[in-house]
Parts: structure tokens; sequence; C-alpha cells
């Protein structure tokens, strides 16, 4: 439904359905703000998403793949500006400065209003503000929450319909009085009269901004995944996590997948890892030989909302997770039938792919697609491309080019993926990226112990992300980029509500570190990484229910040789050791950069982690 506004217009006529007077209100306050030429409610109907996707097409943003290739999918190429996060321009705009922490960009809400409000003023003029209301989670869930985002591209409003549950459906469940994040998002480029548009429009000038006091989200001058999907970082994780320390809950970087046992006992892990670190391929992982009968299951590949809830089947309060998300928005480059057979079989229709190449057949390719490169590419940027410059250094598909693709795709999703009540968690995995130091797999005597794993977790940079290779970047929680408050009041989040969850006879998942990503002396990895991972998580869901053994180490308790199932794999002694050792220089020079970063959090940093550390420094000293 169009609804023609003149640009003075500052009431909007909304669908007869919408029965939410502060959202009506809100949709003609912004628009009076932004002066869109036209208002387009989304009701999230297949018929209004092909119609976008017509539109885009007919603009030249989107161009349609070969069907017999790719069904009823797309291709949109961004602006070489406007390729990822933009993590320096992203702000927390807390009252207090020290509630956004040393780890936010911070500026005070009214200065940052300030900034905005000129930026935002006629910044949709010439284009259709789209009113996208969207789920994070089942719709109607005591798990899941609304947004609405207003945005004036098409693209977002597509890509929302994949990645929420978006449309009119939440508009229902938000009834008269329902609660709604406002999300605002523009390119940044209005069109002036008679002005042709840019295939990709977004403006140099980039702001992410988040006020967590009042829960609302501005973004301006980006087209581009975390920057302009609200529902995803911006709301899931960064405006949520602060919801989720006012409301007794967590809000987490974390995919979450299910595990079935060849006699059918289910297990559920929810496991952070910071971008880089193969999350959509763990999520999706198939176990390999010698674990016949067992089953993996994907509920969500990036983001998991963790609230306590009482299990209905023991009485007992555990945490249970849903995935706000309803799709993925994954990272292509490295995608393979070896890297993640699930995956590849996902992206086969309705896919939208950003910033890959092009085939000669209008089929879609990115490095490490397959062994061979096509002979000759359109390249993310629209040149010509052939296997000399590969050969050159020059990428076909950027590395952060993406698919967005609905959950419902990935064959291997789990039958209780969109279950309202979530499910219920066994156990937290925290791993980074490092070649050294951290062993394969350790368990948390307790909980504050896993706590202080997570928060001084580190992960080596890829050249995709820095163009430094191997510097270890800590990462606490994987939330460095995410937490929407300060970095050391999360910790403490994470320390009281799970004492406080023990004290009132709750029972918490075991924590776990972990590293896929160990070298040997000649720079390989050792472990082999992919759908191997399931041995370990064999020895995690033993150690759940009482029966792996484990040995007490510096860091945790790890698994023997012994203690691992090796059938299937040539995988020796020799070569576990070096991915499982734990080495009193390498720890001792691993606590000093763990002081670097509590130095720089020191401020409201809880005293459970310098207890912890000690107790760590005193077996390095036994
Ligand atoms: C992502 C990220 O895109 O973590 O999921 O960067
Ligand atoms: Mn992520």
């Amino acid at each position: 439904m169009n609804q023609p506004l003149t640009h003075d217009a500052i009431s909007v006529a909304a669908p007869e359905y919408v029965k939410n007077q502060k959202l009506i209100e809100w949709v003609a306050e912004v628009a009076a703000l932004t002066k869109p030429d036209n208002i387009h409610w989304c009701d999230g109907s297949q018929a209004e998403y092909d119609r976008l996707c017509d539109l885009m097409v007919v603009a030249g943003s989107f161009k349609r793949l070969n069907p017999a290739k790719r069904k009823n999918s797309f291709l949109a190429i961004s602006d070489p500006q406007d390729v990822a996060r933009v993590e320096d321009r992203t702000f927390i705009c807390s009252h207090n400065k020290d509630d956004a922490g040393p780890t936010n960009n911070w500026v005070a809400p009214d200065e940052m209003r300030a900034t905005l409000k000129p930026l935002f003023a006629g910044c949709m003029r010439g284009r259709t503000m789209y009113v996208v209301p969207f789920s994070m989670g089942p719709i109607g869930s005591p798990i899941a929450h609304i947004g609405v985002e207003l945005s004036d591209s098409p693209y977002v409003a597509i890509n929302m319909r994949i990645m929420t549950r978006m449309g009119r459906a939440v508009i229902d469940q938000l009834g008269s009085n329902g609660e709604f994040v406002p999300c605002i998002h523009t390119v940044g480029k209005p069109l002036e009269a008679g002005e042709k548009d840019v295939v990709w429009p977004n403006n140099p000038t980039k702001y992410i901004v988040h006020y967590p006091e009042t829960r609302e989200i501005w973004s301006f001058g980006s087209g581009y995944g975390g920057n302009a999907l609200l529902g995803k970082k911006c709301f899931a994780l960064r405006i949520a996590s602060t919801m989720g320390r006012d409301q007794g809950w967590f809000a987490e970087h974390m995919l979450i997948l299910g595990v079935t046992s060849p006699e059918g006992r289910k297990y559920h892990i929810a496991a952070a890892f910071p971008s880089a670190c193969g999350k959509t391929n763990f999520s999706m992982m198939i176990p390999p030989k010698g674990f016949e009968g067992w089953k993996v299951t994907t509920i969500g590949d990036d983001i998991a909302w963790i609230k306590p809830r009482k299990d209905a089947a023991t009485g007992k309060t555990r945490f249970h997770a849903i995935n706000p998300e309803s799709g993925y928005f994954g990272v292509a480059p490295g995608t393979n039938r070896k890297t993640n057979p699930n995956c590849i079989d996902s992206l086969n229709q309705d896919v939208i792919f950003t910033n890959v190449a092009l085939t000669d057949d209008g089929d879609v390719w990115w490095e490490g697609l397959t062994e061979t490169p096509p002979a000759h590419l359109i390249d993310w940027q629209g040149k010509d491309w052939t296997p000399a410059d590969g050969a050159a250094g020059r990428k076909a598909a950027h590395p952060n080019s993406r698919f967005t693709m609905a959950a419902t795709n990935n064959p291997a999703v789990d039958p209780n993926w969109n279950d309202p009540d979530g499910v219920p968690i066994d156990a937290f995995l925290f791993g980074g990226r490092r070649s050294t130091t951290v062993p394969l797999v350790s368990e948390a005597r307790d909980w504050e112990e896993g706590v202080y794993m997570a928060a001084t977790m580190g992960s080596e940079t890829t050249a995709a992300i820095t163009g430094q290779v191997g510097v270890v970047r800590r990462d606490p929680f994987a939330m460095l980029a995410f937490a929407g408050y300060n970095m050391s009041d999360y910790f403490q989040h994470w320390l009281s509500l799970g004492k406080k969850l023990m004290a009132s006879g709750a029972e918490l998942p075991k924590i776990y570190c972990v590293n896929w990503f160990r070298k040997d002396e000649a720079g390989q990895f050792v472990w082999p990484g992919f759908g191997e991972n399931m041995r370990v998580l064999a020895w995690i869901l033993e150690r759940v229910d009482g029966k792996a053994k484990g040995k007490e180490t510096i860091f945790g308790i790890c698994p023997e040789y012994k203690d691992l199932h090796w059938d299937g794999l040539d995988f020796s002694a020799e070569q576990f050791n070096d991915v499982i050792s734990v080495s009193k220089s390498d720890w001792q020079a691993e606590v000093q950069l763990h002081s670097e970063l509590f130095e720089q959090l020191k401020h409201r940093l809880p005293a459970e982690l310098l207890a912890t550390r000690s107790k760590i420094e005193q077996r390095l000293g036994s």
C-alpha cells in the first residue's frame, strides 16, 4: 500500500489494520523529518517481496541470476566504499560515558541528536520510506521482542523479510499497546527533483547510533549488512544486551545447535566465536565418519537470546535460547562442499548474494567455492576477471561478500528452531582463532572460571579483516563490537545472573573454551576442524552427562587422548598433544595479556575475574 505524501505532510494514513497509535505517530514524525516521497507499510507477503526484487532489477541494483542455477535469486553489488560494518562509526550514546565503557565509541545523546538532526532532515527526499515491522524471535514468544525499522532502502526491506519475521503478523502481535524498538535507517542520499539514482546509494558520512536508555537506533549513510539491517547487530546485540542486563537475560553473539545421539538423546549448545572463526560452518556441521547415527541441527548461526525459564518437564529453571533471526547473512568466501555441505545445499534458491562474482552463465562464484576458478568472471566491482587476476591477488568476490538466505533453506535446520519456548542450553562454548597457547578444548571448573575464559578470549586477526595477520585481538565473549554497554558491567551481569540463578537452585550450563586453530612448527593447522569438531562436541556432551574423564590443567579440565573417540580419523597421540598441551611458559605470557585487558577495563571490573586470575597464577607458580 503506497501513501503519496507531500513534503510537508505530517499525518500519515497507516493501513487500517495498524492499531498502535504510538507507531502511527512515530512514523508520521519521522516522515516529517526525513520527507520521503512515499511511504510503504510492508506486509511481508511473497508478492511484496517479488515486487521489490523486480523493482531492484529495473533500477539496476539487482541482477536476476540464471533460474536454472539459482532459482529466484539475485546478485547485488555495493559501492566499494560500503562493504562492511563500520565499527569506528558505531556509537553507544548513553547519558553517562562510563555506561558505554572504554570499548565503545561514546557521544552524549544530546550532542549526537544535534549532529544527526540536520543529516536526517530531508534525507529520504525522492525515495520511498519502507515501514518494516519485525519480530526478533518467533512471533509472540516470551523470549522475542519487536522492532520497527523505517528505511529508505528496498534492499533492506527485502533482506529484513529473510532475516526476521517481518510484516503484518508483527503489527497484529503489537496490537494497540505493544512495545517496539524504533529503528531509523537511511542510505543518506536524497534525490533532488529529476536526479537519477545510483545503483547502491550511500553517503561517505556514516553514523550507526544507539541510545540504550531510550532503546532507539539511528543509522545514517550505509546500505550494507549490520549497518542497515538493524534487527541484527544493532537491535539483537547492542540494544538487546542492555535490555538483558536490565531484565535478567543474555543477548549473545552465539550460534545455537542441537546434537542428537544415536540413542535419541537431544542436547543444545550455544557457542560464541568472533567474526571469521567459522560460526556458520560449525552451526551446520555434518558429523564425520565414526559418528554414524549422530545428528547436528541448526537453531541459529549468529545470535542467541537466552532467558532463564522453568523447564516444563523437570520444573527446574534453565537457560532457554531462541535464535532471534530467521535467516543467515553469511560470509560467502571459503564456503564450499567440503567446509559446509549443508550451506552449499541451502544456496540453490531464494538467495540474495551481495558482492560475490558473476559467472558467464549467470551463476555466482567466490574464492574457495571451487578449487579451480572459472576461466572468466565479472568481479564484485563489475570488472572482467580471469584466474590471472586471482594469481595477481585481485579477489573476484569481496572478502566480506555475503549470502542472505532463510533458515528454512538449511537442510539441517532443527525441528525446534522456531519453538517460542526456545531450547534448553546444556553447554556454552567460547572459542577464538589461536595458533598457540589455547588448548583444543577445556572445561571451566565452575561458572566464574567459565566467565573468565569468555572474558579473556582472544582471536588472531585474518588478512581478510585487517590486513595484519596473526595479531591477537582480545574479543571478550566475541562481543567487543556488540556489547551495548560497559564491558566490565557486562562481565558482572554474567557473574551476577549466574550466581542468582544458582542460589535459587537453577541448573546452569557448563562452560567450555575451544580452539580449532592450533598450528605446528611448520605453520600448518594440526586439527582437521569442520565435521571433525564433532569429536570435541561428543566429549563435551559426555562431560555434561557426567561420563567422560578429563585432566586438571592450568586452564580448566582437558581431555586426554584416550578420552576422545577416534574411529574414522587418523590422528595420533602426538598430534593430539600438539593441540591440547597447556604450556607454562605460554600461559605466563598469556596471563600477562589478560592483565593488559583487565587494565583497560579496570574501572568496574568484577573482583571475581581478578580472583580467578590469581588462581591461574598460583597454578603457574606451583
Ligand atoms: C557478522 C559478524 O556479520 O559477526 O555476523 O561480523
Ligand atoms: Mn556475527
